[in-house]
C-alpha cells in the first residue's frame, strides 16, 4: 500500500481557523458544547477547539461502524456515551468524515432527543458521492472524492491517524 498526499498540513490548518471564525461569528452567546467523535476527529476537535476564540464546553462520544475494512458495516453502535448533559446547550458535533451519512444520521437523532438548544456538524472531510442517507453538514473542511484517505485522525485498521497531512492510500491491503 502507498500513501498519496491529497491535503497538505498547510492546507488544513488555514482551512481550520477559517471556519472557526465563522463559528465565532456564529454562535453569539450560550453554551458551545463541541463534541468529538472518536477517534478520528480527535485531530480536527483539537485543533478547530483552539481555532475558535470563545468558551466552549468538550465532550467525547464514541461510535463504530466500520470494522477493520474500508466500508461501512451499515451498523452503529454506541461505545462511549457523553459524560455531560446537554439539555439547553448549542452542540456542535466535530466528525473527520462524512461518507455514508449513517453515523451521523443516527448521532443527530440520539443528541436531538436530550433537548439542546440546537445541533449543528462541523466536518473535515466530505465524500457526497457516497451519501446513503441526508445529512445537513454546516461546516465543511473539504469536498474530497470517492477514495479512501488516512492522516490526521483518519485510520485504516488503527494506523496512520498520527500523519500531518490527509493522504490517500493507495492499493490493496497486505494481510501479514
Ligand atoms: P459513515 O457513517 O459511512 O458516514 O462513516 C463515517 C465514518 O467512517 C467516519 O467517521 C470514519 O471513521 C469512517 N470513514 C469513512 N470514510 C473513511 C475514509 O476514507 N478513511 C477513513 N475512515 C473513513
Ligand atoms: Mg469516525
Amino acid at each position: 500500500m502507498a500513501l498519496r498526499t491529497l491535503l497538505t498540513e498547510d492546507r488544513i490548518q488555514k482551512r481550520v481557523a477559517e471556519i472557526g471564525a465563522e463559528i465565532d461569528r456564529d454562535y453569539p452567546d450560550g453554551n458551545l458544547y463541541l463534541i468529538c467523535i472518536l477517534k478520528g476527529a480527535c485531530l480536527f476537535h483539537a485543533d478547530l477547539a483552539r481555532a475558535i476564540h470563545r468558551d466552549a464546553f468538550f465532550d467525547f462520544i464514541g461510535i463504530s461502524s466500520y470494522g477493520r475494512g474500508k466500508t461501512t458495516s451499515g451498523q452503529v453502535q454506541l461505545t462511549k456515551d457523553l459524560d455531560i448533559s446537554i439539555e439547553d446547550a448549542h452542540v456542535l458535533i466535530v466528525e473527520d468524515i462524512v461518507d455514508s451519512g449513517v453515523t451521523l444520521d443516527y448521532l443527530t437523532r440520539l443528541l436531538k432527543q436530550r433537548h439542546p438548544r440546537s445541533v449543528e456538524i462541523a466536518a473535515l472531510l466530505d465524500k457526497p458521492e457516497r451519501r446513503l442517507r441526508p445529512v445537513a453538514v454546516r461546516y465543511v473542511g473539504f469536498e474530497i472524492p470517492d477514495e479512501f484517505v488516512v492522516g490526521y485522525g483518519l485510520d485504516y485498521a488503527e494506523r496512520y491517524r498520527n500523519l500531518r497531512e490527509v493522504c490517500v492510500l493507495e492499493g490493496e491491503p497486505d494481510y501479514n
